[in-house]
């Protein structure tokens, strides 16, 4: 009998001991090895690293939900002051909503339309200009103290169809295109003379997939009038308001393609002496990609020959590819989003006597186009959520500003 109980006894044992094994290997999620994770791997709930460690949970949350407009929350801008400007992409509506203007006012001093400056919204017609939207954004900016970027004075995107065509639908000659152009220019620089700090008179002009030697893209623009359409945009420009900073803006600065491409004109511009002040890096990133040696690179060849680094549209889709759809958000990517914020904006730090701003593409998510492109799906790119409430990476910028200090 006492052989019988010594068996039982070990059996439990044994069973025990498996138990604990099974258990301390399931603490070690694939995830923790860190970076060469796919994005579309890390989900919240069970995939995740989190939800794992009781222990952390009780620890306070360190990137809280909190609203934007909560007095106790430290002001993006003022944060970064010493450093750079902080700028949002608005619509004017927000201006004056009780849900956005106290977040935009509390976090951001500086302020770029999303559309109403776009040729198509601001020169419909020959004859016809609508500034009601801009005067708005701009007496409201000189009433709360922010600047203004101008954006954008010629794009190949977003225009208006009487632009390049004669009343029978011709394509016009170089000289009446140039007409229209300088006119275009001038007329909406020079409304805004001394208003406006700094303009994206030429947005995304280069496309090296278009195989000019220049790097040039096909545009309309250029078919017409040919490269000289860039040197006539800036001179106008500069002879409509002298001290606005004059600025070419582009997409994906970071592959050595386009930037080389861009550093070369520029470099030309300059030893021309056509005025050019700036290069804008829209960055729209995403949680994998690009690399941040890639976008470090981008700011410091500006830096290096002496024109200022605008960031003028940034954001980070939580997607890497086109492919997945998340129906909740995904709280494990969001928490990687945090980081590589911290991790791009510690370059800005490395780069601010060469950074003049940095400006969010939208408020909130929900308000982000990269709801509707490339794909329909809910995407979280911003610093602030649906309910204008902190994200992590509000927190992870606000933690590397203070460890600055
Ligand atoms: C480009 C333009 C912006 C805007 C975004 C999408 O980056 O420069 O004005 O249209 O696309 O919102």
């Amino acid at each position: 009998m006492k052989n019988w109980a010594a068996i039982k006894l070990m059996i439990v044992c044994i069973v025990l001991a498996v138990l604990l094994v099974a258990c301390s290997q399931n603490d070690a999620t694939p995830n923790d090895a860190g970076q060469d994770i796919d994005a579309e791997q890390i989900t919240n709930g069970e995939e995740g690293t989190e939800d794992i460690d009781t222990e952390a949970d009780e620890e306070p949350d360190p990137y809280p939900s909190i609203h934007g407009a909560d007095e106790d929350l430290v002001s993006l801008f003022e944060a970064y002051e010493d450093y750079f400007d902080i700028g949002v992409a608005i619509n004017n509506y927000q201006l004056t909503s009780k849900m956005d203007g106290e977040v935009i006012l509390k976090h951001f001093n500086s302020l770029t339309a999303e559309n109403h400056m776009k040729v198509d919204a601001m020169h419909p017609q020959e004859d016809l200009y609508r500034w009601d939207a801009t005067d708005e954004m701009i007496e409201f900016a000189e009433a709360n103290g922010l600047k203004v970027r101008g954006h954008t004075l010629i794009w190949h995107s977003q225009l208006p169809p009487w632009i390049f065509v004669d009343d029978d639908g011709n394509d016009v000659s170089r000289e009446v295109l140039l007409d229209r152009m300088k006119t275009h220019i001038q007329t909406i620089v020079g409304r805004y003379k001394g208003r406006v700090d700094s303009w994206d008179v030429l947005n995304e002009i280069f496309e090296p997939s278009d195989r000019r030697a220049d790097g040039l893209r096909n545009s309309k623009w250029l078919e017409i009038i040919g490269p000289e359409y860039i040197d006539y945009a800036l001179i106008w420009a500069h002879e409509a308001d002298p001290d606005a900073k004059l600025i070419i803006n582009d997409y994906n600065t970071h592959e050595y393609g386009k930037r080389q491409k861009m550093y070369e004109l520029v470099v030309d511009l300059l030893e021309r002496d056509i005025p050019i002040h700036g290069v804008g890096h829209q960055m729209h990133i995403n949680v994998m990609s690009p690399s941040i040696g890639s976008i470090e690179q981008s700011i410091k060849d500006f830096a290096d020959i002496g024109v200022m680094n605008y960031i003028t549209e940034l954001d980070m889709s939580i997607y890497s590819g086109d492919s997945t759809k998340y129906t909740e958000r995904p709280e494990g990517l969001i928490k990687l989003q945090g980081q590589r914020y911290k991790e791009v904006f510690d370059v800005f730090l490395k780069y601010s006597d060469h950074i003049e701003s940095v400006t969010v593409w939208g408020l909130s998510d929900d308000k982000s186009w990269l709801r509707q492109h490339p794909v329909t799906r809910l995407n979280w790119p911003l610093l602030f959520d649906e309910a204008r409430r902190t994200k992590p990476a509000y927190w992870t910028i606000i933690e590397l500003a203070n460890e600055q200090r």
